[in-house]
């Protein structure tokens, strides 16, 4: 499929859930995936809204994209959402502020506290969110669909690249100008906390530099989880 009929299917796809979930949220982590959503949200001028967590531990680049996304769509205002102060300050003074690299669970709970209860706040009573997951992104994405009940959050989830290619993502970011996070250029395919995110090596899976310290097995934070497919059309 070229890439001008994905981005018709991925558009036609956008303007199904503006009409029939008008309460849906793009979930915005401003990696490359995420910035082809928003600047196609706002060229279509649907009326969906954008979140993101921020961990308070985002590289400042994320940080300098953040401000500059502002600029460039200000009709389209991304909510930002923190952690809860209580806990982050009770792992931080029980684990250390970077507790995270001492086992799998130390670092699933740092996630949990500064990302998942956040989701569960961004979430709260609506009707589906939209993400920038993309199959080729990992094995444990492969067999994703574009429409999924999210069991863990309760309401349906969208992701409307999944099967656009990077090379399709960074095509599309050319052709429009889109603003984007300076690490891309520098070998950081894939973003997230600064502690946890590196750069990869020629060859490396795109997802190599996510907690590089861990089992290829648990390198999930937790938002895209148990999702199971819906076999009717949207
Ligand atoms: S993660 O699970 O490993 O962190 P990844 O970075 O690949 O996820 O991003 C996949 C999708 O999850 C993004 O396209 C975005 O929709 C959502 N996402 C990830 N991190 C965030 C964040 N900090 N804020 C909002 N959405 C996020
Ligand atoms: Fe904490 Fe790292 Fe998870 Fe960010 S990615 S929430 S710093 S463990």
């Amino acid at each position: 499929m070229s890439l001008e009929s994905k981005l018709a299917a991925t558009s036609a796809l956008l303007q199904t859930i503006a009409a029939e979930y008008p309460d849906a949220v793009l979930a915005n982590s401003y990696g490359a995936e995420d910035m082809v959503l928003t600047d196609l949200i706002a060229r279509l001028a649907l009326p969906l809204r954008s979140f993101s967590l921020d961990t308070g531990r985002l590289p400042a680049e994320t940080y300098e994209l953040m401000q500059q996304v502002g600029e460039r769509y200000p009709d389209h205002p991304v909510q930002v959402y923190f952690p809860e102060t209580a806990a982050t300050e009770q792992y931080v003074n029980l684990h250390g502020i970077n507790g995270f690299y001492q086992s799998v669970e130390l670092r699933k709970s740092c996630c949990a506290i500064r990302k998942l209860e956040p989701l569960k706040r961004a979430l709260a009573g609506r009707s589906a969110w939209i993400t920038g997951l993309r199959r080729q992104q990992s094995p444990t994405r492969l067999d994703l669909a574009d429409k999924e009940y999210d069991a863990d959050n309760g309401l349906l989830k969208f992701s409307p690249l999944l099967d656009w290619t990077e090379a399709e993502v960074w095509q599309y970011l050319r052709d429009n100008e889109v603003p984007y996070n300076a690490l891309h250029d520098r070998h950081y395919p894939s973003i997230g906390c600064a502690p946890c995110t590196r750069a990869i090596s020629v060859g490396e899976d795109i997802r190599a530099g996510r907690w590089w310290w861990e089992n290829p097995e648990t390198k999930e934070c937790g938002l895209h989880v148990k999702a199971s497919p819906l076999k009717r059309p949207v």
